[in-house]
């Protein structure tokens, strides 16, 4: 995903992401967004539906209820950026070690 999009979506992150997801996505109410597991699915797409649609019950807000498309897309490229950057003081790993660099 091209670099406006991901800047885009690293702006909206701070606003409506980091109070519980951390700085630079290390995890805190939410998972670690830096390592390379994930708890719902394990591919982009799945991360995307799951910024959707959230998780019920489980503290993760359905975005797509409060956010227009376009700015999903870009959060969710952003956040697909910051996998494998293992920031640091991260929250222990969550899920499914993700299968290859998808
Ligand atoms: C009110 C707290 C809260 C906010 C705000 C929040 N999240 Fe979450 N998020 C969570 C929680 C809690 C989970 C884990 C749900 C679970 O245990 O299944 C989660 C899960 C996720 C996941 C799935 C991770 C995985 O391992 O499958 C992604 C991706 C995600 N959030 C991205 C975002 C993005 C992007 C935003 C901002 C648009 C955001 N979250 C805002 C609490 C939040």
């Amino acid at each position: 995903m091209h670099a406006p999009t991901r800047r885009a979506g690293a702006a909206i992150y701070l606003r409506y992401c980091r109070p519980c997801h951390g700085d630079g996505g290390r995890g805190l109410i939410g998972p670690n967004l830096t390592d390379r597991h994930q708890l719902h699915g394990t591919t982009r797409v799945d991360l995307l539906r799951t910024v959707r649609g959230g998780v019920p019950g489980k503290g993760m807000p359905p975005w797509s209820t409060i956010l227009p498309h376009q700015d999903l897309v870009r959060i969710a490229a952003y956040a697909v950026s910051l996998r494998g950057t293992f920031a640091a003081g991260g929250k222990a790993p969550q899920g499914t070690p993700l299968p290859r660099a998808n």
